[in-house]
């Protein structure tokens, strides 16, 4: 049973696919590359997914304030009590917004910081770390990186230890066929 409306579902999925690409790009393509005018391409491709992503994150916002019920929550004081996986995975959702957009907002800072936007076109800096917002996007990105890999976990203990089916809670629901 998914929990979610298709046009979310399907937004998580977009999302979490430009955030792999934008990342990789950023460990792999623009970290070790020296800045020379074949780092451009990488960049621009990096800074074109960030901003896709900006746009992603806030229309996805408010899809989910629009189309999500708040479930009415029943204290049970004889429950037992939850394992932290499950105590923090809506904390941690919350926060994957936050992440990603300050991301995409501390991305965009570092280019006009830089001042690489200009009417020639993007003009790359000797050193990216002369400005602060360098590094400020660089802890950011680990910061999501753990946020991520928690998230993971939470679908790891539900899927494999509880044995429910979580991944269709944000997939699309199938019809039933026809009798
Ligand atoms: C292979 C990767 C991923 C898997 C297997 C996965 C799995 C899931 C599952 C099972 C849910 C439903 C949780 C529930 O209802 O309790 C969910 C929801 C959610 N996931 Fe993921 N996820 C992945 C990647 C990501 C990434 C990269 C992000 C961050 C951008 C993310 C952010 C969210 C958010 C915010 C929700 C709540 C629904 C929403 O607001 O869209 N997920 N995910
Ligand atoms: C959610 C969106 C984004 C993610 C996940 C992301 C991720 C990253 C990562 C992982 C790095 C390497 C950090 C490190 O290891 O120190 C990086 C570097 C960088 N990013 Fe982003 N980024 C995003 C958005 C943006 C945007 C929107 C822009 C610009 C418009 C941008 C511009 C840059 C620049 C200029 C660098 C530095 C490259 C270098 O040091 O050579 N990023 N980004």
């Amino acid at each position: 049973m998914s929990r979610y409306h298709p046009v979310l579902i399907s937004l998580h999925w977009l999302s979490a696919l430009l955030l792999l690409l934008t990342s990789l790009i950023g460990v792999f393509r623009l970290v070790p590359l020296p800045n020379s005018p074949a780092k451009l391409i990488p960049l621009t491709l990096h800074m074109a997914l960030g901003l896709s992503l900006l746009a992603l994150t806030i229309v996805r916002f408010f899809v989910r304030r629009a189309t999500l019920k708040p479930l009415r929550k029943v204290r049970n004081p004889l429950a037992p009590k939850k394992p932290f996986l499950v105590t923090m995975a809506e904390p941690v959702q919350a926060l994957l917004y936050l992440f990603t957009l300050l991301m995409s907002l501390t991305g965009l800072g570092l280019t006009l910081q830089a001042g690489m936007l200009t009417r020639a076109g993007i003009i790359l800096p000797d050193d990216f770390y002369a400005f602060p917002l360098r590094s400020v996007h660089g802890v950011l990105s680990s910061i999501l990186f753990v946020l991520v890999s928690l998230h993971l976990l939470t679908w790891v203990y539900y899927q494999f230890l509880r044995g429910e089916n979580a991944l269709a809670w944000i997939w699309f629901k199938t019809p039933r066929p026809p009798r």
